[in-house]
């Protein structure tokens, strides 16, 4: 029996393999590998999906994060709040601009920022505020907006699982004043390698990113500030075009396999099943369930799902509070009591557009027979 991956990229490319090749085939004659037409072209058209005046690529997620907290003035001295429950990265980015990571517990509902806890962290060395839309599924980005706005908050949206995920019938990354966004090639829009862009309506922050990302150069030999080299390659720009025409039908697959993941374990008494938030529309980079009674358990259940050619993937076994780089932050066992538990239970099971119906049943008998022991 062929295991049944987490995700299968293959098939992906399958659709694509003409209009993809073509497209890199006309960079690789281009001469022109690194900006360029291509780079152009793919800015404006993800921009113009997104839904903001500009986007603005990069070298990967962890970039676009990283240049949009430099491009909004974060630094030494602030607080940006943000999830504990998230990639290393959300976290790494804002360390790594020099302010401090302040975390407050998550919904375990959503896997998102529980928006109840949001206004008590506010301090006055706050800027920011970074929410991310774990696992494909918006954050109430009314609400986010709102509490930013009192208290005079710069907002960047972690849109790097949710590229297509839509609140109130806008897309992340054009609620907050920035998106970043990952184009790894397991998200939604994923590249052949890496890639990032950041989203945005200002005009000068967009100048601010474009110099950052060119080592902190307008023009060429004069540096004003300390960049990055972090530019989007040519080729990856060009089949990001390709397959931004298709990201609408492959978040429709997404959506359609998890509605039938839905069913085949909505009988399932010792499983708790991911939900949508009313008034988002979730684009499931991610299926998460939540397996009750410990790592151990749910590690358990993971094996016996290998062991049945199912490869179901935990997201994330340790908080980034409690991290060892964050140790010196102070936050101690039980700090964060829902994101921790989250971490002993969740198991993200395969979904990827292309996903068989027959796989997924494979994997619900798996799944049924596995939480038996
Ligand atoms: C939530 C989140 N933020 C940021 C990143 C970083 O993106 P990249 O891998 O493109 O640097 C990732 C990637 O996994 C992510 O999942």
């Amino acid at each position: 029996m062929t295991p049944i991956p987490p995700v299968d990229l293959s098939r992906q490319y399958a659709q694509i393999e003409e209009e993809a090749t073509a497209a890199a085939l006309a960079v690789l004659r281009s001469g022109y590998y690194v900006g360029g037409e291509a780079v152009h072209e793919f800015e404006r058209r993800f921009g113009e999906w997104i839904g903001t005046e500009w986007s603005v690529g990069c070298n990967s997620g962890t970039d676009a994060l990283y240049l949009a907290l430099r491009a909004g003035g974060v630094g030494p001295g602030d607080e940006v709040i943000t999830s504990a429950f998230t990639f290393f990265a959300t976290a790494e980015t804002i360390s790594i601009a020099g302010a401090k990571p302040v975390f407050i517990d998550i919904d375990p509902q959503t896997f998102n920022l529980d928006l109840d806890l949001l206004e008590s962290a506010v301090t006055s060395r706050t800027k920011a505020i970074m929410p991310v839309h774990l696992f494909g599924q918006p954050l109430d980005m009314t609400r986010l907006m709102a509490a930013a706005r009192k208290y005079d908050l710069l907002v960047i949206e972690d849109c790097a699982q949710a590229t297509g995920a839509q609140w109130d019938g806008r897309y992340v990354g054009a609620w907050g004043d920035m998106g970043a966004f990952s184009f790894f090639p397991t998200k939604n829009l994923g590249a052949c390698g890496d890639g990032g862009a950041v989203t945005l309506n200002d005009e000068s922050q967009t100048q601010t990113l474009r110099m950052l990302r060119e080592h902190g150069s307008r023009q060429r030999y004069c540096h004003e500030t300390l960049g990055l080299n972090s530019r989007l390659d040519a080729l990856q720009a060009a089949i990001l075009s390709v397959k931004l025409r298709y990201l609408t039908d492959w978040n429709r697959q997404r959506r359609e396999a998890a509605q039938r993941y839905h069913k085949l374990l909505g009988d399932l008494p010792d499983v708790i099943l991911p939900q949508e938030t009313p008034g988002g529309a979730h684009v499931w980079n991610q299926y998460t369930v939540r397996v009750p009674g410990g790592a151990d358990r749910r590690d358990r259940v993971r094996e016996i799902l290998r062991d049945k050619g199912v490869i179901a993937m935990v997201y994330y076994p340790l908080p980034l509070h409690r991290q060892p780089v964050y140790e010196s932050l102070g936050y101690g066992e039980g700090s964060l009591p829902k994101t921790e538990r989250v971490c002993w239970e969740v198991l993200s099971l395969p979904i990827f557009p292309g996903i068989t119906e027959g796989e997924q049943e494979q994997v619900a008998l798996a799944l049924k027979a596995a939480l038996k022991f």
